[in-house]
């Protein structure tokens, strides 16, 4: 197991490279490693981890909320890159008790932690088990909860005493026009709701296009304050700045 030092050592000697280097050197290090797909800054690191092995590993967490054109999406790069991407879904019955005793959008009414708890967190504490890096989109100026994220940090939220968990953010340097530079640059495949004002995509009842001059997160649970918004899968990035 690292040490906590030997990760922030590890985080300070790639926190100023190039995605690729840092895809490179995590995905040597750490062979149980896999990245996290679901948007458009993905399918960039997949691109890049493609070029390192032809295969690279990849999951989904597939909430059973998402919209028609995410699911065409995900089909779309399966195809493109010819991939095996996991697929991860809830737990049946866990979905089924909260839908019966609160309905299908509980959610509007008592905040979105519980259902992202079942649909999101649960499956992908479930996958982690099984891997030691997991690998995201994260970027800084994402949101204001993400001003601080690291390119590499423990994570918090899912490594356990017998298991740790580190997660890894390589585009965390990279603003929202880097990453749609490079996409038109590389003809990468993208959810196409991106054409119709969507800027960061979730599921389909809690994401809505965004206007002129609104941050990009501003359509994913707007009903909720913007400081605390982070799903459960990120979630330590409120904790960590919250017990500062
Ligand atoms: S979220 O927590 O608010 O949903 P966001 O949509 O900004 O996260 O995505 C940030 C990163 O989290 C993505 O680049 C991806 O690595 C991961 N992620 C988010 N949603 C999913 C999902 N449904 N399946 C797999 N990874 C996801
Ligand atoms: Fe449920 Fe909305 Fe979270 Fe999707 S984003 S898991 S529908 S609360």
């Amino acid at each position: 197991m690292l040490t906590l030092k030997d990760i922030e050592d590890l985080n300070s000697s790639l926190m100023h490279s190039r995605p690729r280097e840092i895809l490179a050197t995590v995905c040597n290090e750490f062979p149980r490693c896999a990245i996290s797909f679901s948007g458009a800054e993905d399918v960039l690191l997949i691109e890049m981890a493609r070029k390192l092995q032809p295969k690279p590993a990849v999951f989904t967490l597939d909430t059973g909320r998402l919209h028609p054109e995410t699911y065409q999406f995900i089909e779309k790069v399966r195809e493109h890159y010819q991939l095996d991407i996991d697929i991860l879904y809830p737990d049946a019955q866990r979905l089924q008790e909260l839908v019966q005793a609160k309905g299908l959008f509980s959610f509007f009414q008592d905040g979105h932690e519980e259902c992202c708890g079942i649909r999101k967190v649960e499956p992908l504490r479930k996958k982690l088990a099984e891997l030691d890096v997991w690998i995201t989109g994260q970027r800084r100026d994402q949101s204001p909860t993400r001003v601080e994220v690291a390119v590499i940090e423990l994570d918090r939220t899912f490594s356990t005493d017998s298991h740790q968990v580190v997660k890894v953010n390589p585009l965390a340097n990279w603003t929202s026009e880097d990453v749609w530079n490079h996409i038109r640059m590389l003809e990468v495949p993208y959810n196409e709701l991106h054409d119709r004002g969507f800027t960061s995509i979730g599921c389909e009842p809690c994401t809505r296009a965004v206007g002129p001059g609104q941050h990009e997160r501003e359509g994913r649970w707007w009903w909720e304050e913007a400081t605390i918004k982070e799903c459960g899968l990120h979630v330590g990035n409120v904790r960590e700045k919250s017990s500062d």
